[in-house]
C-alpha cells in the first residue's frame, strides 16, 4: 500500500493522488483540487489550528494521550531529576546534553548578560506602583530590541546565538526589578557568584544584608519549575514566537509578543487564575456549588484541561510534589487543601473525565508562587522567564527551518462582495 490519500472530488468525478508524510499532508496538495478552471482551489479550514502542524520541529515531543512529555528525548521526569534550568536551555538549543566544558561555558556567557542597561531602570518607572507585572515585563522585553540594533541580523547564526544568551539571561533581571518596582523596594544587582535560579532570588528577596543567603531547597523548587516550564512545543506562546519570528524581525520584539500570548487566561495567565478562583470559592464547603457552575458553563475550572494532554499532564504531577518541598520551608499554602479536594472532586465527575480535563501545569504552581511570597499578578512572569529558552530555541530552529517563510494564513471570506459607495444622504 502507497503512502498517499486518492481523494474523489464528487463535484466533478476526478480524482487526485496526495502523498502523506509523517502523517500529515501538505495543505498546499489541495489547492489543484478545483470545481472548475477559474476555481481557486481547496484550502482547509482549521481556526486555532486544532489539527495542523505548523512546523517540523526536535525540540519537544508529547503524548497527550499518555501524558508523555520529553525534551530532545529526555522524559521531563528524568530532567526535573537530575537536570538544572541552564543545562536544559542548552538541550533545548543544542539537542544534547552539554559536557561539564559546554556547561560552564555556556553558564559563563548568561551570567555575564544579566545586568540591565541602566536605563531600563527609567524605563520602569513609568509604570504605575500596581502595573500588573506581565504588563511591565513584556514591555520591557520588547524595549531590549532598542538596545541590541545588531539583534536585527536574524540569518547570523553567531548573532542569534549572543542575544539568545541575552535574552536567557536578562528576563529573570526584568522579573526581579518588575517585582522590586511593583512592591516599591530597591532594585537588586545581579550577584554572579550565585547559581542562576539563586541569583534570581538575590534580585528578588535581598535587602540590606551583605550578601544574601540562598535557600538551597527553594533554590531548588525554582529550577524544577523552571525545567518544567521551559518548552512546550506549539502552544500559543510559542506560535507566537514563530509566526512573528517569521517575518524577521528582532528576537526581543518576537519574545515581547510571545509573553504577551501566555499571558492570557487561557494560556500561562492561568497559574494565577487559578488562585483567584480558589479565592474565589474560598472553602472545600463551597467546591461542590462550583463545580456544577462550572458544569453550567458559568465559567471555567482554571488550571485544568489542555490541547494536547487528555490524561493528567506530567509536569503538574512534578509541581505537586515540589510544592510539598517548598511547603516544608514556607510552611503549607493554606488553599493547597483545598486544590486537592477541587481535584479529587473533578476526578469523579462525568463532565471533566468525559471531556478527558485533568489538571495541567498552572494548577499547583501558583500555590508555590504564592508560598514563596509572590502576589498572583507575578506568576505568568515566573512561567515567562524560563520559556524564554524554549521560545528563543523554537525561534533558532525557525531560521534554520528551509520549509520556513513569512506566516501568513488564508480565511474564508464571508463579507460583502464589490459594491457601491453609499453618499452620506443615502444613508439609512
Ligand atoms: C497552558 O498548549 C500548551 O502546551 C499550553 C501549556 C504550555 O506549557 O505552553 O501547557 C500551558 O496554557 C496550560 C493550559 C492553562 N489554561 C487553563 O488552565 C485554562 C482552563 N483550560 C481551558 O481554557 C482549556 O482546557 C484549554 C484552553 C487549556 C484548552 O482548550 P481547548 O483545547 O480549546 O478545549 P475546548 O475549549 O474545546 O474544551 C473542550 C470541552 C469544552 O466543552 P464542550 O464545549 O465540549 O461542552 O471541554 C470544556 C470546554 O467547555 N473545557 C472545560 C475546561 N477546559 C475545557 N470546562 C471547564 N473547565 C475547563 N478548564
Amino acid at each position: 500500500m502507497a503512502d498517499t490519500l486518492t481523494i474523489t472530488d464528487n463535484r466533478t468525478g476526478k480524482q487526485y493522488e496526495v502523498p502523506i508524510t509523517d502523517g500529515t499532508i501538505r495543505a498546499l496538495d489541495l489547492r489543484k483540487i478545483k470545481a472548475s478552471a477559474e476555481d481557486f482551489g481547496l484550502m482547509t479550514y482549521d481556526p486555532a489550528f486544532t489539527n495542523t502542524a505548523s512546523c517540523r520541529s526536535a525540540i519537544t515531543y508529547i503524548d497527550g494521550d499518555v501524558g508523555v512529555l520529553e525534551y530532545r528525548g529526555y522524559p521531563i521526569e528524568q530532567l526535573a531529576e537530575h537536570s538544572s534550568y541552564l543545562e536544559v536551555a542548552y538541550l533545548l538549543m543544542f539537542g544534547e546534553l552539554p559536557t561539564a566544558d559546554q556547561l560552564t561555558q555556556w553558564k559563563q556567557g548568561i551570567t555575564q548578560h544579566t545586568l540591565l542597561h541602566e536605563n531600563i531602570k527609567h524605563l520602569m518607572r513609568g509604570f504605575r506602583y500596581d502595573a500588573h507585572p506581565m504588563g511591565v515585563f513584556l514591555s520591557t522585553v520588547g524595549a531590549l530590541s532598542t538596545f541590541y540594533p545588531d539583534a536585527k541580523q536574524v540569518d547570523d547564526p553567531e548573532v542569534r546565538l549572543r542575544h539568545i544568551a541575552r535574552l536567557i539571561a536578562k528576563t529573570p533581571s526584568i522579573a526581579a526589578y518588575t517585582y522590586r518596582h511593583t512592591t516599591g523596594r530597591f532594585y537588586v544587582y545581579p550577584d554572579n557568584d550565585l547559581s542562576f535560579t539563586g541569583n534570581f532570588l538575590n534580585m528578588l528577596f535581598k535587602m540590606t544584608e551583605a550578601k544574601y543567603a540562598v535557600n538551597p531547597v527553594l533554590e531548588r523548587a525554582l529550577e524544577v519549575l523552571f525545567i518544567l516550564h521551559a518548552d512546550h512545543e506549539q502552544n500559543c506562546g510559542t506560535n507566537a514566537m514563530r509566526s512573528i519570528g517569521s517575518s524577521e524581525v528582532d528576537p526581543y520584539s518576537a519574545t515581547a509578543g510571545a509573553a504577551a500570548a501566555l499571558y492570557g487566561p487561557l494560556h500561562g495567565g492561568a497559574n494565577e487564575a487559578v488562585l483567584k478562583m480558589l479565592e474565589q470559592i474560598g472553602s472545600k464547603a463551597n467546591v461542590p456549588a462550583f463545580i456544577e457552575g462550572v458544569k453550567k458553563g458559568e465559567g471555567k475550572l482554571m488550571g485544568f484541561g489542555h490541547r494536547v494532554y487528555k490524561s493528567y499532564d506530567p509536569r503538574a504531577k512534578i509541581v505537586k510534589q515540589a510544592a510539598y518541598d517548598v511547603f516544608e520551608v514556607t510552611g503549607k499554602n493554606p488553599q493547597l487543601d483545598l486544590a486537592l479536594e477541587l481535584e479529587r472532586i473533578a476526578l469523579e465527575d462525568e463532565y471533566f473525565v468525559s471531556r478527558r480535563l485533568y489538571p495541567n501545569v498552572d494548577f499547583y504552581s501558583g500555590l508555590i508562587y504564592q508560598a514563596l511570597g509572590f502576589a498572583p499578578g507575578m506568576f505568568t512572569v515566573l512561567f515567562a522567564i524560563p520559556r524564554t529558552a524554549g521560545w528563543v530555541a523554537q525561534w533558532d530552529e525557525l531560521h534554520r527551518d528551509a520549509d520556513q517563510k513569512i506566516a501568513r494564513p488564508r480565511q474564508i471570506y464571508t463579507g460583502h462582495r464589490t459594491r457601491a459607495y453609499v453618499p452620506m444622504e443615502q444613508r439609512a
